[in-house]
Formats: structure tokens, sequence, C-alpha cells
């Protein structure tokens, strides 16, 4: 038995959705434990795109069990949606395969809308989000106002909850940001259409991830975004409201820490961000345009234009030694191809001293100068590669160097979107997975 959990080593947008997708095959259980529907996870299978926000990318494997645990934040809205539409293209999903924690919390509209009027009024201050409701919800978590997906099988429980806080949220929305309140009578309305299609899925989930860890089965665990957007150890700020970082497996699901085995770092072999907020190894030029093209930066949830730059060994380094990574998940090195020469930052320079890992402050990071290592480019077709000896030397002296300047090793190499377009070195659940094994 082997519980995994898979985290985004840098400011998300990893290629999570392939990697779980391809690892779900030896895992009995998939998880999501943090986050929402900012996330936005894209499959590749037999030709077809599936882009997934809440539905754990472990879905596609029917005979596995999907779970949406405790630390995620649900808009239950999105979450229908994507069921139906899942189900409209043949994806079988049922309160069998599907459980959905009733200690999630449930993204209101109220707090998509306190989302983003304050990012309008912040201007040029604003952090970038992605407007989902997910800052408001946690906060509301936090301030014990909000409310939860059990409460939707208990409607005087939730109108009475609802009413107390919409009453302070009508004000800021009316008063501050001079907008329209929001009826009570919507919110309700909205509540009976959820009950009615999510109470078979709303199940107590640590009781289910217990027991399937206690059975010795098989558990993967889906972060969402990355370190950097770690509300404690991201560049606060211009993060989420979340923890993207290993430590949130346990908060965020239950599992009791000790149970949590091993953990898989995903890399891109360049770096994106979506939002505000510092990128030392930034591309404002041609090249950071062409990664943008050739990578389909364009950000799943929202379309925005992603920022790109070098490959970061600085922060990949900060998330090792924060996560307790192994083994690394290296995606979209196709995507470099054809570049006649390639980056890779291993150092930051600030004050005269030489950093290895991110600075703790923002304006830390704004000012630390990337020590780049630059290696020669490489060109040809990558994406039958089926083992590091494949791929060409330059390739390959890239992937070593990474290895070598963040202290873990390379398991998986995605050299293309679909399944089989993989380089699989390590198989965490002994089983070999589906691709390249
Ligand atoms: P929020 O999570 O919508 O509050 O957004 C806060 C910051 O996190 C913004 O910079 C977003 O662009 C970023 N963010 C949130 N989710 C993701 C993700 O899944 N991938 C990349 N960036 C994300």
């Amino acid at each position: 038995m082997t519980n995994l959990a898979v985290i985004g080593t840098q400011w998300g947008d990893e290629g999570k959705g392939k990697v779980v997708d391809l690892l779900a095959e030896g895992a009995d259980m998939v998880v999501r434990f943090q986050g929402g529907n900012n996330a936005g996870h894209t499959l590749v299978v037999g030709g077809s795109t599936y882009a997934l926000h809440l539905v754990p990318s472990g879905i596609l494997h029917p005979e596995k069990t999907s779970v949406v645990a405790s630390g995620v934040v649900v808009d239950p809205g999105v979450l229908i949606g994507e069921i139906k539409a899942l189900t409209g293209r043949g994806v079988e999903i049922s309160p069998r395969n599907l459980k959905i924690s009733g200690k999630a919390h449930v993204i209101l509209p109220y707090h998509k809308r306190l989302d983003e009027a304050r990012e309008s009024a912040a201007g040029a201050g604003k952090i970038g989000t992605t407007g989902r409701g997910i800052g408001p919800t946690y906060e509301d978590k936090a301030a014990r106002v909000g409310l939860r997906l059990s409460d939707l099988l208990d409607p005087g429980l939730f109108g009475a909850k609802a009413k107390i806080a919409l009453e302070e949220k009508n004000c800021l929305l009316t008063n501050l940001y001079g907008q329209k309140p929001i009826e009570i009578s919507e919110l309700l309305e909205l509540a009976r259409e959820w009950a009615s299609f999510l109470s078979p899925y709303i199940v107590d989930t640590f009781e289910i991830i217990h027991n399937a860890s206690k059975e010795g089965k098989n558990i993967l665990f889906e972060g969402a975004q990355g370190v950097q957007l770690d509300i404690d150890h991201g560049t606060y700020p211009f993060v989420t409201s979340s923890n993207p970082t290993a430590g949130a497996v346990s908060v965020g699901s239950g599992l009791p820490p000790n149970e949590l085995h091993k953990v898989m770092g995903l890399v891109k072999a360049y770096t994106s961000r979506v939002g505000e907020g510092p990128f030392p190894t930034e591309l404002a030029d041609e090249t950071g345009q062409r990664i943008r093209e050739i990578g389909g930066e364009y950000g799943t949830t929202t379309g925005r234009p992603r920022r790109c730059g070098w490959l970061d060994a600085v922060v990949v380094r900060t998330a090792v030694d924060l996560c307790g990574i192994e083994s690394l998940a290296v995606t979209k090195l196709d995507v470099l191809r054809g570049l006649p020469e390639i980056k890779m930052a291993t150092s930051y320079r600030l004050g005269g001293k030489s950093l290895a890992h991110v600075p703790g402050t923002l304006s830390g990071l704004a000012q630390a100068e990337p020590v780049y290592e630059t290696f020669k480019g490489f060109d040809g077709d990558i994406s039958a590669a089926k083992g590091l000896g494949d791929l060409p030397p330059e390739a390959k002296a890239f992937l070593d160097r990474l290895a070598e300047a963040v202290g873990a090793r390379i398991g998986l190499v995605s050299v293309g979107p679909e399944r089989d377009q993989t380089i699989v070195l390590d198989k965490p659940f002994g089983a070999p997975a589906r691709a390249g094994a």
C-alpha cells in the first residue's frame, strides 16, 4: 500500500491533470484536498480533451473512487455542471465512485461578487485572482461564518446561517462597492437545486479515506495550484487562500501525516505564472512569447495568457525541501525543442549573497537576481521517447542537472499531452503505469 501526494512545485499549471490521470491507474482512490475551481486540470485521452476544475483527475478510471475532501471549497453549480458534462461524454460518475465531503465549504454568489469587487477596487494593487470566490470562502471558513455542503441537507439550518451571513455581505456589497444586494430567496432557491442533485454524493470522506488507508489501498492525493501560491509559504499576498504544500494533505483530507508515504513534485520544464507578483526568471521577450504559444500557456479556468520564463530550480528546490519531495514528474519538455539554448536558474544573488531558496519577503524576491546555467538546445520529435536514453543528450543533460540541483530524482517525464507520451521511471504504486512502462 502506498499513499502518494502529487504537488505542484511552481506557481501551478504544471500539468497535474495528465500525471494524476496516469498515476491513477495504480491507485484505488484519488483525493482532492485543497483549493477549488480556481484549478484547471487538463487531461488528453484518446485525442479528447477534458478540463476538470473540481472533480478529481482520477474520474476517467470509473472503477476508482474519486474524493473531494473537506479542505476543498466547492461551487456546487460548477461541480454539478462538471458532473453533467462528463457523464454527457460517457464518463461514468455516480455516488459509487464520487464522494464529496459534507465538511467542504460552499462558494456562494456573494463570495464571487466580493472577489471580483475587491479586485476591481484594488486597481494596480490587485492579486489577479481567478474571480471564483475562493479567497472570500476560505475567509468565511476561518471566521466561522461559512456554510458547509452538509448544511445543504438541512434547509432550515442553511436558511438561518445564510440569512446571518448575507446581512454582512450585503452591507459590504451595497455600501462599500455600490452594488445591488443579494436576495435570500436567490440563495434558498440555489440551495434547493444543489441539494436535490448533490445529496447522494455528500458523505463523511474522512471515514472513507481512513478505511481505505487501513485496508492497505493505494491513495493518490491530487494537489491543486503550486507551492509558490501557498498562503503560508508562497509569495504572499500574491497567493491563493489555501495550502498547496504537502502538509495540507493531512489537514484537508484527515489522513494522519505518518500515513502519507511519498510525495512527487510536478515540475514544468519552464516556469509560468498567472496573476500578479514577482517572477525572477520571467521572459518578457520573444522567447517567452514562443514558450507561451507552443506550450498553450493560457489559463484553463480563466483563459488568461500566462507569464512564461526559464525553469527556476530555486523555486523547485524550495518545494522539494518544504514538501519532502523525492521524485519529480517533469512535464512539457517537448515545448522547449527548437530553442537554440535553454536556461535554468540554479541560485539567486541578493545583497551580495547567494541564495538556495526563495527569499521569505516579497521585496527580496523582487530584487533577487537569478543565476543561470545555460544548456544547448535540442530538436527533433521526442514524443515517442520511452526511456531517458531515447532523449537527445542535451535534453537529458538538462534533466540530470535539475535533479542534481534540487536534490530529487527524475521519476517521470511527459513528452506530449497523451497518456502514452510519457517516460515512466518511478512506479510509486508498484504496479506498472499504463504508459511507457
Ligand atoms: P485565487 O485562488 O482565485 O484567489 O487566485 C489567487 C492567485 O492564485 C492568482 O494569482 C491566481 O492566478 C492564482 N491561481 C489560483 N489557482 C491557480 C491555478 O490553478 N493555477 C495557477 N494559478 C492559480
